[in-house]
């Protein structure tokens, strides 16, 4: 497709639901610029992600809680500018939605001067009341359950979430409460492949996992990890390069195994 060529629609809410609905797996991926959006919509991606992970993968910080706001709308901005066909997910940072109004007023920013179509927000019961005003307000969410990075120094460290039985339960509550406050779509970080599935099946928006399991409706990951350029990238990743040779087949290799349910396999999962 040339560059410029509206060849496909953009997806929207309305996409990603009925992927679910027809049993179609979503692929997603980070994007940061402009080139690597480029490349990443061309290849087949159905949702790039402008994540608070570029505060690691791009920034070097060790965490993702440096991550400011405007930050995320500069990254954004160059992703929505080469993105033809996928849809843009922007996160919300650290502390920049510790109230209704305050997420309000930094979505605003977040689909104003960088032109996400969605945001995404980490946290659970908590959020519900946030996630309800912006959704009343028109603005599209994907919550973020399971392990949540933005919470690292409170975590104690990047754990799998909701092995013992209280946390599974209280996951599953916090799951369905997010999608009655009117959430659009739900990412589940590091969460046992069991539990990932029965949120799935029990959710009617789609549930994208990153080191959750196959039996999501969908799969994300960090772009940088997914390019082996990530030194000590996470288990759950996988390298496409080594098979793909190029950046481009990698992406193309890596929305292959997510649609046919090649990836993740067992040895990327959690149990
Ligand atoms: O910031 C990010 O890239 C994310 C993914 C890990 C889901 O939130």
């Amino acid at each position: 497709m040339a560059y410029g060529t509206q060849q496909y629609a953009k997806h929207s809410v309305t996409t990603l639901r009925k992927m679910k609905q027809e049993g179609e797996k979503i692929a997603m991926l980070t994007a940061y610029d402009s080139s690597f959006a480029r490349v990443v919509d061309q290849g087949g991606v159905d949702v790039i992600l402008v994540g608070d992970s570029l505060g690691m993968v791009i920034q070097g910080r060790a965490t993702t809680i440096p991550v400011s706001v405007a930050d995320i709308i500069y990254h954004t901005r160059a992703v929505t500018w080469a993105t033809e066909r996928a849809l843009v997910l922007a996160d919300l940072p650290f502390m920049s939605y510790t109230s209704p109004e305050m997420a309000l007023r930094n979505c605003a920013r977040l689909m104003q001067e960088g032109y996400a179509q969605m945001v995404k927000l980490e946290g659970g019961a908590p959020q519900v009341e946030t996630v309800r005003q912006l959704t009343f307000h028109g603005v599209p969410v994907c919550a973020h359950l399971g392990l949540q990075p933005q919470s690292v120094h409170k975590l104690g460290g990047y754990r799998v979430q909701g092995r013992d039985a209280p946390v599974a339960t209280q996951m599953q509550a916090d799951a369905l409460a997010l999608q009655d406050a009117g959430a659009d779509m739900l990412v589940l970080e590091c969460v046992p492949v069991h539990l990932a599935e029965k949120i799935t099946a029990q959710l009617e928006i789609p549930v994208i996992g990153i080191g959750a399991g196959q039996r999501c409706d969908g799969q994300v990951l960090v772009l940088q990890d997914m390019l082996g350029i990530t030194p000590g990238a996470p288990r759950f990743s996988r390298d496409f390069m080594p098979d793909a040779g190029t950046i481009p087949g990698a992406v193309a290799a890596y929305v292959t195994a997510v649609k046919t349910g090649a990836f993740p396999a067992e040895e990327h999962s959690f149990f």
